[in-house]
């Protein structure tokens, strides 16, 4: 069968001598502020000056993002310069794994042996963890089936001025976001319910987590028919997959929800082959789930987290789930389906409902649920909607330290109005397009009881159409960081 799993990542080390490496790039940072970096300054006094030349002409002005590669006029030393541009802003976390994955990025034209990156002078301790994670977050590709591998990651990457433990901890968050992202790259032909369990099992495999998977027989015993519903139009059956790692004790969980919808075709109310071609990122959000899980479990952070995946493929057939049907959730609260292209919220009923059964002390879930949320935030954006402001805080507080753009939609009581049904408890959409994302969520609380809850709509920032310097096209990994950040951080109620 088609499989991707040979595509190379970088071994990354921390080094303490800079020159004495035969590396064939050497990476420095340059702020636009001019004074040069003691690793400059070295190199400066190498080739007589000639750093410092280049920067009083005007030639490299440090800017945030500019990237000058330059052949060494020295005859010891690096063969070649990479200067890294930091701007003027802060030298935040955000700023150093933007850095780490530019320069990965920018030195993949050939393949490189040995990259000393010496930028740890350039960052505050406390950011170089993310500089080691984007290095190797910009690894990672959307051309996994290409013949000749798009981007050349080097062999080695080794890290200047950065401890032992930042580093391990920056591969750790680095390769918790390529997993998230290589998920969510694979075709739906490789990644459908059965599979996705199947490659989370070998993921935790001989790790702190365990997995428990929801077979069809067991969906049919536990009442999920929403989840059964949404999936039955396919031949490949729906999971509900649940993993459970156990750092805290005998303390309350926190609950990771994710959608798995492993392709929206859009179901009977389907979708125009534009809006379906990129429809395999339907499963970002349970991606994002397991990538978090890998990352709270490397880390060995000490809270209780139970991570639940609801997998479902949305097709058509004789058997599809059908508009006008009315489906009993396995909560018992029944739903009228008006859009069997809002499938989503209908697979979440059930995970919801099997999450909060677990007494979460909080709950987040995570879902590409809307196009109305992307009209309202953009693509970079994701909206964050929630039942207890605090919680919504945390998140948003650890999504600002990490430096992914979040941003809070309002749950107005006036929104449950819109989707009660004329024949069930609710229906499956709003009234017309208007707020879309909003009652995407006021459908979704209707499954969370009492449990203080954030609703994090990715279906702008889970996938991107373009590239750009520091990341490909394709899968981004949003979130990852941000969730295994709350989860540290998180010592709510
Ligand atoms: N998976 C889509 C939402 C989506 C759209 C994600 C574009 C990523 C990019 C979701 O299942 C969907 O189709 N939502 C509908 C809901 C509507 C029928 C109420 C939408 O947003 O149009
Ligand atoms: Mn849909
Ligand atoms: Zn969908």
């Amino acid at each position: 069968m088609l499989d991707s799993n040979s595509i190379p990542s970088s071994e990354v080390f921390t080094v303490t001598e800079i020159l004495d490496q035969k590396s064939d790039v050497l990476v420095a940072g340059l702020t636009e502020e001019g004074s040069l970096s003691s690793t400059l300054d070295m190199i400066d006094q190498l080739t007589g000056g000639w750093v410092k030349r280049l920067v009083d002409e005007g030639e490299i002005r440090g800017k945030t993002g500019e990237l000058t590669l330059l052949a060494s006029p020295a005859d010891t030393g690096p063969r070649m310069l990479l200067i890294v541009g930091l701007g003027s802003g802060e030298l935040d976390r955000d700023s150093a794994f933007e850095s780490g994955a530019m320069l990965v990025r920018r030195l993949g034209d050939r393949q490189r042996e040995k990259v000393v990156v010496a930028l740890g002078e350039s960052f505050p301790p406390t950011s170089h963890d993310a500089l080691v994670a984007g290095a190797l977050a910009g690894c990672e590709q959307q051309a996994i089936y290409q013949s000749e591998p798009a981007l050349r990651v080097p062999e080695q990457i080794l890290f200047h001025g950065v401890s032992e433990e930042s580093l391990q901890r920056g591969c750790v968050i680095g390769e918790s976001i390529n997993q998230t992202r290589r998920l969510v790259n694979e075709p739906p032909a490789v990644v459908f319910p059965e599979s996705f369990a199947e490659k989370a099992t070998s993921l935790f495999e001989r790790s702190s987590v365990i997995v428990e998977v929801w077979d069809e027989q067991r969906l049919i015993a536990e009442g999920c028919r929403a989840i059964l519903a949404v999936g039955a139009g396919s031949s490949k059956t729906p999971r509900l997959l649940i993993l459970r790692y156990n750092g805290g004790g005998s303390e309350k969980p926190l609950a990771l929800v994710g959608k798995g919808v492993t392709f929206d075709s859009g179901g009977l109310s389907l979708k125009p082959s534009a809006g379906m071609l990129d429809m395999k990122c339907d499963m970002a959000g349970a991606a994002t789930v397991v990538g978090a899980m890998h990352g709270i479990a490397k880390l060995g952070l000490k809270r209780n987290v139970i991570g639940f995946c609801g997998l479902a493929e949305n097709m058509v057939s004789g058997d599809s789930y059908k508009l006008g049907d009315v489906i009993e959730t396995r909560s018992g609260k029944t739903i009228e389906i008006h859009n069997t292209d809002a499938e989503g919220r209908v697979v979440l009923a059930d995970t919801l409902d099997v999450a909060i059964q677990h007494e979460p002390r909080a709950m987040v879930d995570l879902a590409t649920l809307t196009g109305a949320c992307m009209v309202a935030l953009g693509t970079e954006i994701a909206g964050l909607m929630t039942n207890d402001q605090g919680v919504c805080d945390e998140i948003q507080a650890a999504a600002r330290t990490e430096g992914e753009p979040v941003w809070q939609l309002p749950m107005f009581d006036l929104f449950d109005e819109k989707v009660k049904s004329k024949v069930a408890d609710i229906k499956n959409v709003g009234e017309g397009r208007w707020g879309g994302a909003i009652t995407a969520a006021k459908f979704l609380e209707n499954f969370v009881g009492d449990v203080p809850w954030v609703h994090i709509d990715i279906a702008g920032p889970a996938f991107a159409d373009g590239a750009k310097p520091s990341r490909d096209a394709g899968a981004t990994g949003v979130m990852v960081r941000s969730l295994i950040r709350w989860v540290e951080n998180s010592d709510v109620l």
